[in-house]
């Protein structure tokens, strides 16, 4: 019987108080987000999440999470937890240089490196640290990123940090790439070319193999983010650079064990000596608590369960391709998108929102995306399929998708 967390007793009301006049700019940015629809509600999920909801007392169909493969509630992963923590406590009390290293994370990093099928690998308290923290590592001031558009915010944020020349080429164009990089094939410094490998608002995916040749030929390097394939790609369930065979190309794999792994946390992967740079450069990770033991154990875990399970990235495969073609037979865009993460694009933030509504009246929760998390006037409903999803929910959920935008 899984535990439940009892509701928290309500406190009374508290009376409104006024701002601090420091910050009372605040209430006018909030004001501005409200006008442009772009306010967002906080919402309190009860008990454990599956192929069901419970969101704010209302159970839902869960159109709405990353959880992939059904692994964020597995009991699997909860013993494993359980056990490294019985074992090695809860916090790990210290940055991971320091004490907080624990013998759960060191089984993790060997985990994930045999995953990958390179030789080292190391964990960071989250896919979001993994990533900005190691591009800041990699190139800085006198070097360039090149970055996709529709990458991930950790990546633009790491670019920011980097203070690189960062020049952003449009998603996906490789041809545009080519000609940026090459503008600059004689200027010094390093150069960097980032993309995540599965766009996490678009399910399109990133063209790796062109990618690693123009990243050869103009010596640069090349890092990819797994974020949303760990676990659904590739014939050991490492992502898509492994299903595409670009393992040799791409430099720096990084991505979140947050996601089909139903753990939390992040990793890079490569060279030894990449990750031995990384323990002194990602500031992300040297001067931050590494995650709780617990945590790591849940994580390596669910790694063995990817391997030891490979129907069930078979099966969401096949029940988003099957569901991509009802969406698309239906008449609907779906623009490009070729995986489990599956968009619907409404255009203004109030359609999406009003989209998401009618979905939820229909049973599913289906998140409405909008700005920044897209381009203004691109806000969509995003469809997370899980391999929890039976196939009559999801044609159930495309009916209810068309017949709302009809
Ligand atoms: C593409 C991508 N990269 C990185 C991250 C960050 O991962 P985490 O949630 O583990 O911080 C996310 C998560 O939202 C993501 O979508």
């Amino acid at each position: 019987m899984p535990c439940r967390i009892e509701p928290a007793i309500p406190s009374p009301p508290r009376p409104a108080t006024p701002l601090p006049a420091a910050l009372d700019w605040i209430a006018g940015s909030l004001e501005q987000l409200r006008a442009a629809g772009l306010e967002r509600p906080q919402r309190i999920r009860d008990g454990r999440q599956g192929g069901t909801v419970e969101l704010d007392g209302q159970t839902l169909v869960n159109v709405g999470s990353n959880d992939y493969l059904g692994y964020a509630g597995d009991v699997r992963l909860t013993k494993a937890a359980s056990k490294a923590a019985c074992a090695e406590g809860f916090g790990a009390g210290a940055s991971p240089l320091v004490s907080g290293h624990s013998r759960s994370h060191d089984r993790l990093e060997q985990a994930i490196a045999d995953l990958l099928d390179v030789p080292a690998a190391m964990a960071f308290p989250s896919g979001f640290a993994a990533n900005s923290a190691t591009i800041a590592a990699l190139v800085g001031p006198d070097d360039t990123i090149y970055s996709d558009e529709r990458n991930h915010a950790s990546i633009i944020d790491g670019c920011r940090l980097a203070r690189a020349r960062v020049h952003v080429y449009p998603h996906r164009d490789v041809a545009a790439l080519e000609r940026l990089i090459g503008a600059d094939d004689a200027s010094p410094g390093r150069r960097l070319i980032v993309t995540d490998t599965l766009f996490s608002m678009d399910g399109t995916i990133a063209p790796l193999a062109d990618l690693c040749d123009v990243a050869r030929r103009h010596a640069a390097m090349l890092m990819a983010d797994e974020a949303h394939a760990t676990g659904v790609f590739g014939p050991r369930g490492s992502g898509l650079v492994e299903e595409t065979g670009c393992g040799d190309g791409v430099h720096v794999r990084s991505g979140t064990l947050s996601k089909a792994l139903g753990a939390a946390g992040g990793f890079v992967a490569g060279h030894p000596d990449l990750i031995h740079w990384l323990r002194h450069a990602a500031r992300g990770w040297v001067f931050s608590t590494a995650h709780p033991p617990a945590v790591a154990a849940a994580a390596t875990r669910a790694i063995e369960l990817v391997a030891a399970e490979s129907w069930r990235r078979t099966e969401l495969r096949a029940k988003a391709a099957a569901f991509r073609d009802r969406l698309a037979a239906a008449g609907l865009d779906l623009g490009g998108a070729e995986a489990q993460i599956v968009p619907v694009v409404a255009g203004a933030a109030e359609a999406a929102v009003a989209l998401s509504a009618r979905l939820t009246e229909a049973g599913f929760f289906v998140p409405a995306i909008r700005p920044p998390s897209v381009p203004r006037g691109r806000s969509l409903v995003r469809a997370s399929l899980s391999w929890l999803h039976s196939q009559s929910d999801l044609d159930r959920l495309a009916d209810a998708i068309a017949t709302s935008l009809r």
